[in-house]
C-alpha cells in the first residue's frame, strides 16, 4: 500500500532540473493525414539532439531534447516547443535549428522569425 502524505522528494520540486526542455512533435499518422513526420520532424529532432550534445549543452542543469507525440498545433508542422518559457517554433532546415540553439538555448533570446503564430492550432 502506498504511503499517504509522503513528502515529495526535493528533486521533483526543484525548478530547473533542466534549464530548457525541448519537445519535438514526431507524430506520424498512418492514414496519410498531414502531420509533423511528413515535414522533416525526425531529421530535425536527430540534428538538434546531436547539435545540443556537440555544443556541450545537454544534461541536468542544461538542455534536454525529447520526442513528443502530437502537440495539437499540426497546421504549423514541424513543431517544437521549449519549456519553461513555452515558446513554440517551427523550422525548415538545420540552419533554423542552429539558430534556435544559438539564440534561444545559449543566449536566451527568442528567434522571432521562427515563432508559430498564436492562431495556428490543429
Ligand atoms: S502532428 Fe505535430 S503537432 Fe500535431
Amino acid at each position: 500500500m502506498p504511503r499517504m502524505n509522503a513528502p515529495i522528494p526535493p528533486s521533483s520540486t526543484e525548478a530547473g532540473y533542466y534549464r530548457h526542455h525541448v519537445f519535438f512533435c514526431l507524430n506520424e499518422r498512418p492514414n496519410g493525414e498531414d502531420c509533423c513526420a511528413l515535414h522533416g520532424a525526425k531529421a530535425g529532432f536527430d540534428y538538434c539532439k546531436r547539435a545540443v550534445q556537440a555544443a556541450g549543452l545537454s544534461g541536468p542543469g542544461q538542455v534536454r531534447v525529447n520526442k513528443a507525440g502530437c502537440l495539437d498545433r499540426c497546421s504549423a508542422a514541424p513543431v517544437l516547443v521549449i519549456y519553461p518559457e513555452a515558446v513554440w517554433y517551427t523550422f525548415i532546415d538545420e540552419s533554423d535549428i542552429d539558430e534556435i540553439i544559438e539564440s534561444h538555448l545559449k543566449q536566451g533570446k527568442v528567434v522571432e522569425r521562427l515563432l508559430i503564430p498564436a492562431h495556428m492550432g490543429r
